[in-house]
């Protein structure tokens, strides 16, 4: 594999100057089995970070250097993937921080795991025998644990432990299926991003224990700016990935509002109340079902195997009705089990209603969806992807 170690770097001379040998002399001989690369990503550090490099690329073929406009850790490391992608040809590439906090003693290890079937290695600090500096502040360390904690909790993803390591080695057949160009975040947060992407496509993912290091040289460039704007990304990613059952509970409230408006108003004008709620029911059933299809279904109009839309209208309103009858199924056998009145904690409520509502959130709007999606609109044709797999050791 053509593997290239992508380094940003900002003002780092002091850590290039030593890192660079460290690489060639020390690390590269460990792995002989590939073709090593280094790609400094350097953003015109008024340092001289880049003459560094440039004196050294004397002594090493294999060290390329790009520059570019200081924008961000992300839009650094977007140059140094694409550009290792287009002009490099790279099977894998590695993100690496040039500052010493990631030890290069861990890049065979790394690619160790890569060779074994990993598609994704994360360089981890939080599986045994991983470590953050002991050296941090409480504060410090209880950001980093909790950052993590919030994402594993936030995507209901527990079997990664280390969401924002900077350390990770990654396939670019998986990159070269992300939209580099316009991810969300030009800062420390593109990587949030990139790990989403890459476990949704299936990649296998592999941690492998590392002990982040304190710095020694130079200062830290990530700021507080950087943490509010990862929380929206961790947000903002689990939205887009459930925004098509948001939009169906969006719906699906909006017909409970005109059902009872509707039925209401007909109450009110004289028709009788049995008719006026088969009324406002079917007024709620057409109105979910057209909002559904220009909306939370709209995608699915891609697809061949969709039916008319009468086909769809049809299906929609009996299982529809379906569960109007299953709501009714439901109440009529609680009240036969249970009798009219429930007496809980001293106070008496109507069977029929304490039965309702736990009926339609657990079982119908369930039930529903699940119909919507494999029965009305068939939306099984989209999912491409499978979940990824965690290998481990
Ligand atoms: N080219 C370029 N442009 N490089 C940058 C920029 C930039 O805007 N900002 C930072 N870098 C370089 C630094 O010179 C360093 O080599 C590397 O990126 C990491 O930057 P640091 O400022 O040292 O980051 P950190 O140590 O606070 O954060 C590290 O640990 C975090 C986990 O605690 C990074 O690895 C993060 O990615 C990681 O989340
Ligand atoms: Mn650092």
């Amino acid at each position: 594999m053509k593997i290239v170690i992508i380094s940003p770097t900002y003002n780092e001379k002091a850590n290039i100057e030593k890192m660079i040998p460290v690489l060639e002399e020390e690390i590269f001989p460990m792995i002989k089995h590939h073709d090593m690369q280094i790609l400094i990503a350097d953003d015109k550090s008024p340092d001289g970070t880049a003459e560094v490099i440039k004196e050294y690329q004397k002594k090493y073929k294999n060290l390329h250097l790009i520059t570019g406009e200081k924008q961000g850790l992300g839009a650094a490391y977007v140059r140094g993937m694409k550009y290792s992608m287009e002009q490099l040809h790279a099977d894998a590439v590695m993100e690496f921080d040039a500052d010493f906090q990631h030890d290069p003693h861990d890049i065979p290890r790394l690619i160790a795991a890569m060779d074994a079937g990993a598609d994704y290695v994360i360089g981890s600090r939080y599986v045994p025998g991983g470590a953050i500096p002991k050296e941090w502040g409480i504060d410090r360390k209880f950001l980093s644990v909790f950052g993590s904690l919030f994402i594993r909790v936030v995507w209901l993803n527990f079997k990664i432990h280390d969401m924002t390591s900077g350390f990770k080695l990654t396939k670019t057949s998986y990159l070269k299926k992300i939209d580099l160009d316009h991810l969300l975040s030009k800062n420390f947060s593109y990587k949030i991003q990139i790990l989403h992407e890459v476990i949704k496509q299936g990649a296998k993912v592999q941690e492998v224990p590392i002990v982040f290091n304190e710095r020694t040289q130079g200062g830290s460039k990530i700021s507080q700016n950087d943490q509010f704007e990862s929380l929206y990304i961790v947000l903002r990613l689990a939205l887009d990935d459930h925004k098509r059952i948001i939009k169906f509970l969006f719906v699906g409230g909006t017909g409970f509002i005109l059902q009872y408006m509707v039925t209401y108003m007909l109450i009110i004008s004289g028709v009788e109340q049995f008719i006026a709620a088969m009324l406002g029911g079917e007024a709620a059933i057409l109105s979910n079902f057209f909002l559904n299809n220009i909306w939370t279904f709209k995608d699915t109009d891609k697809i061949k195997q969709k039916g008319s839309l009468i086909e769809r209208l049809v299906k929609f309103n009996t299982a529809s009705l379906l569960s109007i009858g299953l709501q009714g199924l439901a109440t009529f056998i609680a009240v036969l089990l249970l009798g009219e009145d429930l007496h809980v904690l001293g106070y008496t409520i109507h069977t029929a209603l304490a039965i309702l509502f736990p009926t339609i959130i657990l079982l119908v709007i369930p039930l529903n969806y699940f119909i919507y999606n494999k029965i009305v609109w068939k939306t099984q044709y989209l999912k491409k992807s499978k979940p990824a797999e965690i290998l481990t050791k």
